[in-house]
């Protein structure tokens, strides 16, 4: 009989060895040199039996760190369809080996890489006490509970944007907006711009449909969407938005300067492209200075997003999209054949919390904690001249550039540290920076401890 090429030997035998235990699901697998001593093969033999065994999802390689069991395999289920095989091609599913890790060790260690508010500052509202009979009741239309909805037109006015109740959306979440804005707006082979970096590199949501995201550089020293660049991208490219989000952006934490949103407004307006102006952290605005959403600039190119997920948890999940009354009818019907309706709690505990007497005052002490912790992390920063934070006037997170690009490697010292964050390459292809959500700061000697162990490590 016809021996098999020495490679597939090489991957039936470790396929062996992870099934029998030698090597435990999540181990690392010895080098590529010592496994090739122990075969009697050529180093590049152990190479392709280890490149054939990342692709089918049994190993993981993990850059500068050696290759891996992967954890998501289970060779118990061999000779059954490999679920994991049909997935790992798709780009929904592009999280990396790194935040497994994360959120494997978040439990143990400082989390500050999670993207919410710290439940602690969640503001506490007076829960409605339900009647039956006035849910059944409850004025509700495939765009959402109508008092919700004024409810959202009355809090928008104070950011000077004027709209009717035909023209909101309730959604169950920001991102429930940019998926029907995707299925009712966009077709495969079209493409968005967005900033880059940008949250939205992590959803994949556009990827997995087959539309394309052109990036557009952010320049975060001078809190600037590189225009030139804009302008380059609309000219290059069939581009239906520009997705952006200009206020207290997630992973930078900067705000837009008005002359750049001037001349981003101008330049949509000459190639015609509307703007998705997604604004979810529009509440965490702790200097106190007034920002004006380009919603109020052009109220006719802009598709507004907003939500309460951040400020009230992901449990609520209320969002809400402001278009044109046509679009939002269109939106909420290929909300009702998917069957995405919404539920009627969360949006009646949203309008509590909105007509609340006190919403304001209780966002505004929100917002003073914020602020403290911002400062404080500052604080420990300036001791390290190597971390150069962005200037930030609100929201969340703090962007801190590293002076040179760090390794697989030194990322790995945050894991080890037990000090979670955000790495830059999770939000585009750079490897120079990480976010860290300071709203989670509540021990901020623990944290200082922890970075100064980071630090002496990266020096
Ligand atoms: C910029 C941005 N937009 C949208 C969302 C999603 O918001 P929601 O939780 O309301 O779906 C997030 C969540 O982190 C975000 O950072």
């Amino acid at each position: 009989m016809k021996q098999q090429p020495k490679y597939i030997q090489i991957i039936e035998e470790i396929k062996r060895r992870i099934k029998a235990g030698d090597y435990p699901i999540g181990s690392r697998l010895p080098s590529e040199r010592m496994l090739a001593e122990q075969f009697k093969v050529n180093r590049s033999t152990i190479i392709r039996s280890y490149e054939e065994l990342t692709a089918i999802g049994v190993l993981e390689r993990r850059v500068g760190s050696g290759t891996y069991v992967s954890e998501n395999y289970n060779l118990l289920f061999e000779g059954q369809t490999n679920w994991y095989q049909t997935l790992t091609n798709h780009p929904i599913s592009t999280q990396s080996s790194y935040q497994d890790r994360i959120t494997k060790y978040r439990k143990k260690a400082m989390d500050l890489y999670t993207g919410e508010l710290s439940s602690q500052l969640i503001p506490n509202f007076n829960f409605p006490s339900f009647d039956w009979a006035e849910i059944a009741d409850r004025k509700q239309d495939s765009s959402g509970l109508v008092d919700l909805k004024e409810a959202v037109c009355k809090h928008l006015k104070r950011q000077n944007i004027a709209v009717n109740p035909d023209e909101v959306l309730i959604t169950s979440g920001a991102r429930q907006a940019l998926f029907l804005i995707l299925q009712v707006l966009l077709s495969p082979g079209d493409a968005v711009a967005t900033e880059s970096p940008s949250f939205l590199y992590r959803l994949s949501l556009f990827q997995s449909a087959g539309i394309k995201t052109i990036q557009i550089p952010l320049d975060i020293q001078r809190k600037k969407i590189d225009i030139h660049a804009l302008e380059k991208a609309f000219q290059n490219n069939k581009i239906k938005f520009l997705i952006l989000n200009p206020n207290f952006h997630n992973p930078t934490g900067i705000t837009l300067t008005s002359e750049n949103r001037q001349e981003l407004i101008q330049i949509c307006a000459n190639y015609q492209i509307p703007i998705i102006e997604d604004d979810v952290f529009q509440l965490f605005n702790f200097t106190g200075q007034k920002i004006l959403p380009l919603k109020s600039l052009d109220s006719l190119n802009v598709i507004y997003l907003g939500s309460l997920s951040k400020v009230l948890g992901s449990n609520i999940n209320i969002g809400w999209c402001i278009a044109p009354p046509f679009m939002v009818k269109k939106l909420a019907e290929a909300r009702e054949l998917m069957d995405f309706s919404l539920n009627i709690f969360p949006q009646i505990i949203a309008t509590q919390a909105f007509n609340s007497a006190e919403f304001k005052e209780k966002i505004n002490q929100t917002n003073q904690i914020l602020k403290q912790r911002h400062t404080e992390l500052l604080h420990i920063i300036k001791k390290y001249p190597n971390w150069q934070p962005t200037s930030i006037d609100g929201g969340l997170y703090q962007w801190l550039t590293y002076s040179h690009d760090l390794s697989m490697n030194e990322f790995e010292y945050f894991i080890e540290e037990r000090l979670l964050i955000a790495p830059s390459f999770i939000f585009s292809q750079q490897y120079n920076a990480i976010r860290i959500n300071f709203s989670k700061l509540n021990d901020i000697s623990e944290f200082e401890k922890r970075f100064g162990a980071i630090n002496q490590r990266l020096e």
